[in-house]
């Protein structure tokens, strides 16, 4: 693998607001081509990072490249090849979907402005409603504008910032569908976001709490990195059982999921021992999901950093 595939490369990355370090030494590398999943509870650091890895807002302390410029001093090239969809999408509600788009490739200076803002309407399905005010979109309708004009200038990365909050199912496959294809094509995707079935469909995921990247990896990887031994509940009783499971020592989470519960320990001794006192309850082995991860690491950074933080 070539430098030149390497399309984030940072190390370090530190920023405090107010005397309080929001992101803590964070360290990430994205090669070309991968769909990047960045999760984390509110407040943990995410937004923070993604405008530190584009050049938007200067680290504390760290270093390092995007897209092979360096994200201190060449913040200006890096804004031309990188598309950053932001949390509220920045779109303008009282121009038009082609106004919206003509203002975006204005600001980036694309060639051929009128083909590349026709090509892009059609190719997201959205030439018939070209005329329509952003104002009166749909939220699914809104983040397939908001995309388009983050591709309009043909950049080489994309920032995605919790892309899909409030958008519907439906329209939330279609966009995945369409981050694939852009990936398949050689795009490479940062992405954050709340969801579990999105984490799911990155190549690779990094969890964030408290401004410390606390796991990173393929799905699978996250997932045996966290070690834990899991067990689906069920049976009469199940909800009375679940704060006194979640007291008892040994037990690292515990969560309802669709009719049972999720229960996470150290060690089978601890599970055992834990579950002795409830008898009408069947337990059963299986294997830890994403979540069960996600919980058990905010819970362990909420033991381990989460004493005097806002
Ligand atoms: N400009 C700022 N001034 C002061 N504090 C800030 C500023 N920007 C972010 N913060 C704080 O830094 C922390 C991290 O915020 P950030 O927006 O990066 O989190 P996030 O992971 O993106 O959260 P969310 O999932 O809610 O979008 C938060 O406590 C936030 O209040
Ligand atoms: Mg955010």
């Amino acid at each position: 693998m070539s430098a030149a595939d390497v399309i984030i490369d940072v190390r370090g990355l530190t920023k405090s607001y107010d005397g309080r370090v929001v992101v803590d030494q964070v360290d990430m590398r994205v090669e070309r081509g991968r769909i990047y999943g960045f999760l984390g509870p509110n407040g943990s650091g995410k937004t923070t990072t993604i405008r530190m890895l584009c050049g938007l807002l200067t680290p504390d302390q760290g270093e390092g490249s995007c897209l092979g410029y360096d994200i201190r001093t060449q913040a200006r090239l890096i804004k031309r090849e990188v598309g950053y969809m932001t949390q509220k999408f920045g779109l303008y509600d009282d121009l038009s979907i082609e106004e919206n788009l003509d203002f975006f490739a204005r600001v980036y200076g694309v060639p051929q402005r009128r083909q590349r803002i026709d090509g892009t309407l059609e190719r997201l399905g959205l030439a018939s409603r070209r005329r329509q005010l952003a104002s009166s979109l749909s939220g699914g309708w809104k983040q397939r504008l908001a995309l388009a004009a983050c591709l309009i200038h043909d950049p080489q990365l994309l920032l995605l910032d919790e892309p899909t909050a409030g958008v519907d199912p439906s329209a939330r496959r279609a966009f995945w569908d369409q981050i694939h294809e852009l990936a398949d094509a050689g795009m490479t995707v940062l992405v954050s976001t709340h969801y579990m079935d999105e984490a799911e469909r990155c190549h690779e995921l990094a969890y964030i709490a408290y401004g410390k990247l606390l796991a990173r990896g393929t799905v699978d990887e996250v997932i045996a990195g966290a070690r834990l031994l899991t067990w689906s509940l069920t049976g009469p009783g199940l909800a009375a059982a679940a704060p006194v499971l979640r007291a008892a020592s040994g037990i690292r989470t515990v969560a309802p999921f669709g009719a049972t519960l999720h229960v996470a320990a150290d060690s089978v001794e601890a599970f055992e021992a834990a579950l002795a006192p409830f008898n009408t309850l069947k337990a059963v082995p299986t294997p830890a999901s994403l979540e069960d991860v996600f919980i058990a690491l905010m819970q362990d950074a909420q033991d381990n950093f989460g004493a005097g933080a806002a």
